[in-house]
């Protein structure tokens, strides 16, 4: 049987990290995107089924080159996970242009952009599209002006996506993933933040890289064939809960 084969963006650690070995359990081969060559070489150095490709997503000459790379590397594309992502968060008042531009330009252009230069390869095997939201996407709180409403936007461009390229047969889904301990959150998340997050999701826990990954690489594969334009949040149910008064728990 044909080995299929996953392209990751921001897999150099967190859920791209636990993604990238996911997929590699279930047979397939992956092709590891991540700015950050440094600690991409690190977290590929004993993954025989992956290669290392040094890229910025957000810049539209890299992307079409890291397409060019990893087409020529292994020939195909069954799957691409977009989960590079940075977070910056600040009140309104505070997020200039250019801070606005740097949220925007990784987790809503790149998205865009790698969407874009892998559909021809996607057509071709009939592939699978997952973008890595948030639980910031689907409820505004406090200094996401811009995450957030990157986030949003990438829910959005799902749908467009699972619209527009179903006639192709490539499926596009989302996963919006609830508070997870990698370098991201623990850069804007204090110890009160992850408190109240506690507080506030019904499973009364922060998620793992590992609870994501298994979501996503299910929505990649065979499992799910019947499935797009779905949005799905795993977050331990802090999305399905609203407001979650306090006060009415027994
Ligand atoms: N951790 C959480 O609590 C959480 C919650 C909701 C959503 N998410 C989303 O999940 C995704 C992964 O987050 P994480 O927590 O694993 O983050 P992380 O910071 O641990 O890893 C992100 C990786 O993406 C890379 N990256 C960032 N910008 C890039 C670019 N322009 N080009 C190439 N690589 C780039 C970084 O170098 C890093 O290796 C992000 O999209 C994030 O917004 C995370």
């Amino acid at each position: 049987m044909t080995q299929k084969v996953a392209l990751v963006t921001g897999a150099a650690r967190g859920i791209g990290l636990a993604t990238t070995k996911l997929f590699i359990e279930e047979g397939w081969k992956v092709a590891m995107i991540d700015r950050d060559g440094d600690e991409l070489a690190v977290a590929a150095k004993d993954l025989d089924q992956a290669q290392a490709f040094v890229f910025d997503v957000s810049i539209p000459e890299q992307v079409d080159q890291m397409v060019a790379e990893v087409t020529a590397a292994f020939g195909r594309i069954d799957a691409v996970v977009n989960n590079a992502g940075v977070a910056d968060f600040g009140p309104i008042a505070e997020t200039d242009f250019a801070r606005w531009r740097r949220v925007m330009e990784t987790n809503l252009d790149g998205v865009f952009l790698v969407s874009q230069a892998t559909t021809p390869a996607l057509k071709e095997t009939k592939g699978a599209l997952v973008n890595i939201a948030s639980i910031s996407g689907l409820r505004a709180s406090t200094l996401r002006v811009a995450y957030g409403t990157s986030k949003a936007a990438v829910i959005q461009l799902t749908k467009q996506q699972a619209a527009e390229l179903g006639e192709h047969g490539i499926r596009a889904n989302c996963v919006c993933p609830g508070p997870v301990r990698t370098k991201l959150a623990m850069a804007v998340h204090s110890p009160e933040i992850i408190a109240a997050y506690h507080d506030a999701i019904p499973l009364n826990r922060y998620g793992s890289e590992r609870e994501i990954a298994e979501v996503i690489v299910f929505l990649c594969s065979d499992r799910a064939s019947y499935v797009t334009g779905q949005v799905v949040a795993a977050d331990g149910g802090f999305d399905s809960t609203g407001v979650g008064l306090p006060a009415l728990r027994v």
